[in-house]
């Protein structure tokens, strides 16, 4: 069973391994910010220090606490698979500017163990429905033209829930892919 919790350290020991295998083959796929955040954690704070170093700064930023300027408030989900943490899927509250651009609403990613199980395409149904309880009534998903496995992802949901292609963006050398989804009662 797939469901969305809010971070705890109830996920601490799948949490670590979800960022061992990440740094062992995240690059292995497309490195998305969301992937180098996660390479990038320090192993030894994850095992001494999982709620001051990862859980409270979420629950803050949910609260929008602590926020570093021009951050909006958005809610970090993750992902458990059977009660194992295997990604998460991050909605932003409202979108800035740059979000409009380039960001979106939501973003997401898989543990590389648990990729093509269809683990993102059913957590995105769900944060479709966490967004309309937020009062959100179409959400915006963008993507490198350049990752297929997410543009489809996308465009799957648009094309089962509704939605549409907005005009893409070019930033340098990279075209963003723009939709509009509708979220879900
Ligand atoms: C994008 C990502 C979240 C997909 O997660 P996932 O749980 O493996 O995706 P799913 O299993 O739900 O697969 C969705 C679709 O993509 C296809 N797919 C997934 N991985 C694939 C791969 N490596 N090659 C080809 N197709 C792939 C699946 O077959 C499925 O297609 P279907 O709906 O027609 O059956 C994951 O690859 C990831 O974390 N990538 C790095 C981060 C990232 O790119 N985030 C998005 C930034 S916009």
């Amino acid at each position: 069973m797939i469901e969305l919790v809010l971070p705890s350290t109830k996920y601490k020991e799948s949490f670590i391994a979800a960022a061992e295998d990440m740094k062992q083959h995240g690059r292995e796929g497309f490195v998305s910010p969301a992937v180098q955040k996660f390479i990038d954690y320090d192993v030894v704070r994850l095992e001494n220090d999982f709620e001051d170093y990862i859980v409270k700064p979420l629950l803050d930023s949910m609260n929008g606490i602590n926020l570093p300027k021009g951050y909006v408030a958005g809610t970090d989900f993750w992902i458990i698979k059977d009660g194992v943490f295997v990604g998460r899927i991050n909605l932003r509250h409202e979108l800035t500017e740059g979000l409009l651009r380039h960001g979106g609403h939501i973003g997401y990613v898989v543990t590389p163990a648990y990729r093509k199980q269809g683990i993102v395409t059913k957590a995105l149904e769900l944060c479709l429905k966490k967004a309309k309880e937020k009062g959100i009534e179409k959400v915006l998903l963008t993507c490198d033209a350049s990752n297929h496995i997410s543009k489809h992802v996308i465009e799957h949901a648009m094309n089962k829930f509704g939605g549409y292609q907005d005009v893409s963006e070019k930033v340098g050398e990279t075209t963003i892919l723009r939709y509009w989804i509708n979220t879900l009662d």
